[in-house]
């Protein structure tokens, strides 16, 4: 059923979830059946029947005999309506003896027409989301207050930058802009991004906005730090574990963000490892949104000639400036 972007761990995570709702929302109809039925055994009575002629109905289908099928049809009727009259009786609602479903749409199939329902998609973001922030929170952040609207112009000055006509803001201003519209615009056939600056300009806070709203539109987003992605292929590699599943997951995902490109451990294996999984998102035509406080040419010097032409050949660069906008929160909060 993998018609929808996410990764294999998101659908079965959503499949056990929706499992154990069924079998949990079962349990207690059976309970209540239990309780109801001791009390009341022309109600147990007509339930079994009612039961039993579904399976009748069910011969009658496959065999296509209609007047067979009309007539256990319209003995259900009867008995359904004789069970809802009792029940009604007993100030109960039609639906006390069935399980409850959260959704009306699909029933808790999860399927309409063939089609993955709305409850199952909406399942899918939510769980695609609390991954997304659990891998930004392995940084030791909170994801909680790092949204498009959580980004402020004010921590960036007014002052010219060096050699240009404009200022601070009004370059952070274009680039928040240009990411917004990045966002609320994505879709499979978008660039990738190239963020690069000095230490806490909000290169990570603006992607992680980005993959937020990308989520939000049904596509997947994958959010991974270069040394955490680094240590996850490496276990994957030399353990036994998991073989190869981060690795598809990086390369199949529909927005990668890897973030601090170049604060991993330098060796053969991280080079070959990030050219290996830019390069296959190149071949997809798929969009990497990458992060790194290095300059091109000591990313060269780190990953080699054809790791910097995958990244400048396909990603969008924007540079940022300001000052350290975390020790500016600070100075903010104590002065
Ligand atoms: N423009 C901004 N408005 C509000 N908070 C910001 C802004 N830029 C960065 N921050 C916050 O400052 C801290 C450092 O930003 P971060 O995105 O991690 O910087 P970088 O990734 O460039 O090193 C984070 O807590 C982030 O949420
Ligand atoms: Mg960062
Ligand atoms: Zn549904």
């Amino acid at each position: 059923m993998n018609l929808l972007p996410y990764s294999d761990e998101v659908y079965k995570t959503v499949e056990r979830k929706l499992n154990s709702e069924r079998q949990k929302h079962e349990k207690e109809a059976c309970l209540r059946r239990e309780s109801f039925f001791a009390t009341n055994e022309r109600a147990a009575h007509i339930y079994n029947e009612i039961s039993e002629l579904a399976l009748h109905g069910a011969r009658a289908v496959l065999s296509g005999d209609n007047s067979l099928l009309l007539r256990l049809r319209e003995k259900r009727e009867k008995l359904s309506k004789e069970l809802t009259k009792i029940l009604s009786d007993s100030d109960l609602r039609a639906d006390f003896l069935e399980a409850k479903c959260n959704c009306r749409i699909c029933s808790d199939s999860g399927l309409v027409f063939g089609n993955v329902c709305v409850c199952v998609r909406e399942l899918l973001k939510k769980e695609s989301m609390r991954r997304l922030e659990a891998a930004f929170e392995e940084g030791g952040l909170s994801a909680k207050c790092v949204s498009f609207g959580d980004f402020s112009l004010d921590y960036y000055s007014d002052e010219l930058v060096p050699g240009k006509r404009v200022t601070q803001r009004e370059i952070m201003k274009y680039i928040f802009d240009f990411c917004w519209n990045y966002a609320k615009n994505f879709n499979l056939e978008s660039r990738g991004l190239l963020l690069v600056g000095e230490t806490g300009l909000g290169k990570t806070h603006i992607s992680l906005s980005i993959a937020k709203e990308v989520l939000k539109k049904g596509y997947s987003a994958v959010y991974v730090s270069a040394p955490n992605m680094i240590s996850v292929l490496e276990r994957e590699k030399f353990g036994k574990l998991n073989l190869g599943k981060s690795e598809s997951n990086f390369i199949k995902c529909d927005l990668l963000i890897i973030d601090d490109l170049g604060a991993e451990f330098p060796s053969s294996f991280s080079s070959a490892s990030v050219y290996n999984i830019l390069n296959s998102r190149v071949m997809r035509m798929a969009p990497t949104i990458i992060s790194t406080n290095f300059s091109m040419y000591e990313l060269e010097k780190l990953y080699g000639a054809r790791v910097i032409s995958r990244i400048i050949g396909y990603n969008t660069r924007l540079e940022f400036v300001g000052t350290d906008i975390r020790q500016k929160k600070v100075e903010k909060e104590h002065f």
